[in-house]
């Protein structure tokens, strides 16, 4: 391990005993780094001293691919930027592959070359844990379990591979990393989180924002990264009245003060920015019941200004929308707060009339809006997108490694590297390969879309085995064992009576955003009876979990012989295999501190009354 790393690994794990000092970061050089981008502020201003007011406007503009009216539009405002949200790919089902979605975005790019000044587009997409929008991409563990691995090379390794296919698409924009410290397990976004532990969020922010951006944005194997969501997202105060009026965390009102909220949630953003990145993007949430995208002081006085952010701000989708009842009121209060672009998906023309007007009316300045578009200029010369003698097309030659071997093996090593045995009673773990039969239950043992979690393939995720190139931990377990090994499975924990060992596979159906905010924290009824099923028949039980996040076990513990958190482990199953079967040791140690039931939430590190299930750093090994 790098010993920079090493450094800030000692650093997070002490610090979360109270033992290190807490550093302040607001000095760190992160503006040093942004220098990188004024180092092409000459070539954005020459572009922007050509362009109309119109094109300005244009390149502020970010629909959804999928709401485009006509192709053509890209050209009829100038657009500067689209996106794929959690999904938006080929409108034919057909094409929803790596050759439809490279066809797909290499047009729309064909039409931002063929407009007066030819700016090709930014186009960003969530690759939040691999390509994972696209079928046969690497699925890698969704954050929460790097965090229990606590490798950053690991990170950057992920990173690096995860930008490589993303290019294969022609894509050249990842809203990633998310470098939200969650606090409060029943937040639906828990997993997009690294860790409740700042400094562990910082070090792998770094990490990630290095891995994807490389050594040289202009690297055709570079991506830019966007450090999520600018500030304090994951500090939402849990309000049981907005519980009850159906708003939960997500998107929620982080009540601190500014010291909290700078000792506690803005760490990630310095270390991305120390790491070059080259986007930032505001949360929904609020600060003290100020929306961040309307707040001037955190997107300008603060993050530009203090700390020197030289890149440029993207909202959130359709963030800007819940700002004021008018339209045109809150692009007014976005822009002037800071934000410099907006992302949406089929209020283009308007947004663009309604922004041409705000100057018009004086009430943008003509230099707020040079500002910006001088920012997002600076980024596309920083990617080479400004460099006529390089057309922004997909590298198609890419297509031969995308979902390797090769690829894959390090999520294989990521997911051995994330788990967490929880409890191990007399040493149940590691189970032998020779064992006469092996009874499997339980709906996640041979389910990818289960193992993957949300943001894979759609938005919210789905059950399913529609992950090509995937293994099911399941079809791990059949790989690993000796061939006189019986396998069987039934979901239920039926027929287990007199097999050597059981392993029952349980835990939370795919979810994203607000759509995983939960109170309850609990499983499903089926998991549970499976795994009571299981039971009866007396025999050595290993349970896995495949959860977002940690979750309240009530009896599962006591009926466990052997206790792992797998978190979402993506594509990879046979890393589940590889430790369960003792060819690698469990090494996982929890980025989360586990409650033991809801009433205990938020239980942090730090809490006076500190009292988990298991604690942060927990992890045993055999
Ligand atoms: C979503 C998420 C954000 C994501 C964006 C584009 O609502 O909040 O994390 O990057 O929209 O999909």
């Amino acid at each position: 391990m790098k010993p920079k790393y090493a450094l800030f690994i000692l650093l997070a794990l002490a610090s979360c005993n109270g033992l290190a000092p807490t550093v302040d970061r607001s000095a760190d050089p992160a503006a040093s780094a942004q220098k990188v981008f004024l180092a092409y502020d000459a070539a954005a201003k020459q572009l922007l001293a050509k362009m109309t007011l119109e094109e300005k406007v244009g390149q502020m503009c970010q629909p959804d691919q999928g709401a485009l009216k006509d192709p053509a539009d890209i050209e009829k405002y100038f657009l500067g930027s689209l996106l794929s949200g959690g999904g938006s790919g080929p409108k034919n089902q057909a094409d929803y592959t790596l050759q439809g979605w490279t066809d797909m975005v290499d047009a729309y790019q064909r039409h931002a070359l063929n407009t007066r000044l030819g700016i090709p587009l930014l186009y960003g997409v969530d690759a939040v844990h691999g390509h994972n929008n696209i079928p046969g991409a690497v699925v890698f563990p969704h954050q929460i379990g790097l965090g229990c691995a606590r490798n950053p090379e690991l990170v950057e390794q992920i990173a690096r591979i995860t930008a490589e296919e993303v290019r294969a698409t022609g894509i050249n924009w990842s809203f990633a990393p998310c470098v939200a410290v969650a606090r409060d397990e029943r937040w639906g976004r828990t997993y997009e989180s690294y860790s409740e532990n700042p400094d562990l969020v910082q070090v792998l922010g770094e990490a990630a924002v290095r891995g994807l951006q490389g050594a040289h944005l202009a690297d055709p194997l570079s991506v830019m990264a966007c450090a999520k969501h600018y500030v304090g997202d994951g500090g939402t105060a849990y309000a049981s009245a907005a519980w009850n009026e159906g708003r939960g965390l997500d998107q929620g009102d982080t009540r601190c003060d500014e010291a909290t909220l700078r000792r506690i949630h803005l760490g990630g953003y310095i270390t991305a920015l120390r790491a070059g990145v080259g986007t930032v993007m505001p949360s929904y949430s609020s600060w003290n019941g100020v929306k961040c995208t309307a707040h001037k002081y955190l997107l300008t006085d603060l993050l530009k200004d203090e700390l020197g952010f030289a890149g440029f701000l993207i909202s959130d989708y359709n963030a800007i929308d819940h700002l004021d009842p008018d339209y045109k009121k809150c692009i007014e209060i976005a822009i002037n707060a800071g934000i410099d672009m907006v992302m949406l998906t089929d209020k283009y023309a308007v947004f663009c009339r309604d922004l041409q007007e705000l100057v018009a009316e004086g009430r943008v300045s003509l230099a707020r809006i040079d500002d910006a578009v001088t920012r997002i200029l600076r980024v596309k010369s920083a990617l080479g997108l400004l460099d006529k003698s390089r057309p922004p097309l997909a590298d198609r030659r890419l297509h031969r490694t995308f979902g390797s071997a090769a690829h894959r093996a390090v999520a294989r090593r990521a997911v051995r590297e994330s788990l967490v045995l929880l409890t191990n009673e007399r040493h149940t773990l590691p189970l032998s390969k020779t064992a006469s039969r092996i009874h499997v239950a339980g709906v996640g043992a041979d389910d990818l879309g289960m193992q993957c979690g949300g943001w894979t393939i759609s938005w919210q995720g789905s059950m399913g085995d529609h992950i090509p190139g995937g293994t099911s931990i399941l079809t791990a377990i059949k790989n690993t064992v000796s061939k006189d090994t019986a396998v069987t499975y039934a979901q239920d924990g039926s027929g287990a009576r007199g097999a050597d060992v059981g392993i029952v596979v349980i835990g939370e159906r795919p979810y994203a955003e607000m759509k995983g905010d939960s109170a309850e924290l609990s499983l499903p009824q089926e998991d549970l009876d499976a795994l009571a099923t299981m039971k009866q028949a007396q025999i050595p039980l290993v349970v896995i979990l495949l959860t977002g996040r940690p979750v309240i076990l009530g009896e599962i513990p006591a009926q466990a012989d052997a206790l792992v958190a797998a978190w979402l482990p993506g594509s990879e199953g046979q890393g589940v295999a590889d430790v369960l079967f003792g060819d690698f040791e469990p090494t996982g140690k929890l980025s989360y501190s586990w409650p033991r039931c809801v009433s205990q939430l938020p239980v942090n590190v730090g809490d006076s009354d500190y009292d988990p299930l298991y604690p942060f750093g927990h992890g045993l090994s055999y």
